[in-house]
């Protein structure tokens, strides 16, 4: 008799089966095993979910089908796993016609996004690497829209731990340049992204909502509420607070001067990391939909009000008073926008970066304050700030000791924070403008105690019309001689002199960029790097293909060199799920390899 449709495939008589207790066909999306147990016939993905050996060679007992490899145990009926790490193993449906047993070919799901979202639920409940990698690709190809994976990713950071983390600011790093990243590479940077975000959350207990308060305090009072809740460590007080204001349809400008006012009130606190994840919170919001403002901003707080400040350390008090230095300024700013304030063309942001990377702190203020009364607006010395942050990372001194490299990337990504703050909060008003200063000023502070990194400085290939004509002039090969510094330790001068090679020949600064995120996603990337990564590419954005972007985008690879390579292990898992997915067999491709 003819197949019962063309969708299914002759596996054989089922005397055949009975006999050979397994059958294989091949011929479909991927080979197909059927079994016979205790009666019944079922029909399996033979390749095994976890690393693609051939389950005809497990064995079947009591119902259960054990593979060979790492000794997966699989129900035989559902295929579904005991053994969460190695996934469920794809079924199909069989059938038996006149003493012949046909199988189809194709393993489909009603609806494939409903399975691969609660596929990637389970991976992130579970830390499951592979898990949340097949998922993430079975999203993708069903044609889920990149912003609703992220926005699912993020609300279950935001719910199952105490408070924004690492892996939440992975995400929203990560989410931010995905608009420059390739197919490939977008499925790897929402991979990295979720899997830091379980990682993060396993073994966590889960976040206790809060309420907003019964009454609607004007915007005023509920900023000075923040800060004082901050000043005196009160979680539950600033998040019930920061709760009324989004109750109270706060937009998101006031609610960043809101929170940006409470997060200075302490200098650089944890070397600038609790602005910084306040920052990306916000960006997080951009991306998943404001909607979800009281899910995800309120887990900055924990963090923003236990935070130690600089004040607290010897180094910002002695030899100078670098604090009462920031204090003293802040005083005088309020009369000094208003004397800028006719002045809207200022245009001295890389000058006044120069300036910033001065030896002493009263004439940096001193520029500082020189650029407000001359019409620079809080963003402005924001851009400036970031750009000198930049620089010091560009010239860190190959003389420093490795470790220092994390004290000129916190000053960056800091500053990089600041900007971005201080952009989005606007020019509404002078008190804004004077509290939103502060971040200004400690990043200033921050920046010239890291004034040993450059000392010598390391020299900015490209300037000075240096074309470094003994490398490549294609940006194919420039491309690969990029790539192939970073498969190599300490190539941090030559990577930047690749940068500077490509963008002084005019190529384009997408390729670069995709480049330079291709060599972070490969690897086994810290937290650091993909924060280098992301606040290079907004500052480029601010500064465009100019010198100054061409000295941030050296100052992210010389970092990133400075961290090349790793074991590449999350990368492995992320093509082992790429090439399962796709239907390929694993283990006999690495057989005949
Ligand atoms: S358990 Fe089957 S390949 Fe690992």
């Amino acid at each position: 008799m003819d197949a019962p449709s063309k969708e299914f495939a002759l596996a054989g008589s089922l005397e055949e089966l009975k006999i050979k207790g397994r059958l294989v066909v091949h011929g479909g999306h991927s080979p197909i095993l059927v079994i016979y147990d205790r009666g019944r016939v079922f029909a399996l993905d033979n390749r095994c979910p976890h690393m693609g050996f051939p389950l005809e060679r497990g064995s079947v007992e009591d119902g259960i089908l054990t593979c060979h490899w790492h000794h997966a145990r699989f129900d035989l009926e559902s295929g579904c796993t005991f053994d969460l790490w190695a996934d469920d193993v794809p079924i199909c449906p069989v059938e038996v016609r006149n003493g012949d047993v046909w199988v189809k070919t194709t393993f489909t799901h009603a609806d494939l996004a409903a399975h691969w979202h609660q596929r990637l639920a389970n991976g992130l409940a579970h830390d499951l690497g592979l898990v949340i990698a097949k998922a993430m690709h079975g999203q993708l190809a069903a044609g889920v829209p990149q912003a609703e994976i992220v926005r699912e990713v993020a609300l279950f950071g935001a719910q199952n731990r105490d408070g924004w983390g690492v892996g939440l600011t992975i995400l929203t790093a990560l989410a931010n340049i995905l608009p420059v990243l390739p197919e490939e590479e977008a499925y790897l940077a929402l991979f990295h992204g979720a899997r830091r975000v379980a990682a993060d959350c396993d073994g966590e207990a889960p976040r206790r909502e809060r309420a907003p308060l019964g009454s609607r305090p004007d915007p005023a009072a509920l900023k000075r509420w923040l800060r004082r809740w901050t000043n005196v460590r009160h979680r539950e007080a600033a998040e019930r607070t920061l709760l009324t204001a989004i109750a109270a349809g706060f937009s998101p400008a006031e609610l960043a001067d809101a929170l940006f006012a409470a997060a200075t009130e302490r200098a650089f606190a944890d070397t600038g990391h609790s602005l910084d994840f306040i920052n990306k919170a916000f960006e997080c919001l951009d991306l998943v939909g404001w909607q979800h403002a009281a899910a995800l901003l309120p887990t900055v707080v924990g963090q923003m009000v236990a935070a130690r400040g600089a004040e607290e350390s010897t180094a910002w008090r002695q030899p100078v008073d670098l604090v009462a230095l920031c204090e003293e300024s802040t005083s005088e700013l309020a009369d000094l926008f208003a004397a800028g304030r006719g002045s809207r063309d200022w245009s001295g942001r890389a000058a006044l970066a120069q300036e910033l990377l001065g030896d002493d702190p009263a004439r940096i203020v001193d520029a500082l304050k020189e650029a407000i009364r001359a019409g620079a607006a809080p963003a402005d010395l924001g851009q400036s700030l970031a750009y000198a942050a930049a620089l010091r990372v560009a010239r860190f001194g190959n003389a420093n000791e490795h470790a220092d490299w994390e004290t000129a990337h916190h000053v960056f990504t800091y500053a990089n924070a600041v900007h971005q703050m201080l952009t989005r909060i606007g020019t509404a008003n002078i008190d804004t403008h004077v509290t939103a200063v502060r971040g200004v000023l400690h990043g200033a502070m921050a920046l010239y105690l890291a004034r040993y990194l450059n000392v010598p400085p390391a020299r900015i290939p490209g300037d000075g019309g240096d074309q470094l004509d003994d490398l490549p002039a294609d940006p194919e090969t420039i491309g690969a001689a990029l790539l192939d510094a970073f498969d190599r330790q300490r190539q941090v001068d030559l990577a930047a002199r690749l940068v500077a090679r490509h963008l002084t020949l005019g190529h384009s600064p997408q390729a670069l960029i995709a480049t330079l995120a291709h060599a972070v996603l490969r690897e086994d990337a810290g937290f650091h790097a993909y924060q280098m990564l992301e606040a290079g590419v907004r500052q480029f954005g601010a500064w465009g293909d100019t010198d100054e972007g061409r000295h941030i985008l050296i100052a992210v690879a010389r970092y990133l060199a400075a961290h090349s390579p790793t074991e590449r292990a999350s990368l492995q898992t992320a093509d082992i799920a790429r090439r399962l997915m796709r239907g390929g067999e694993l283990h006999q491709e690495a057989g005949s390899s």
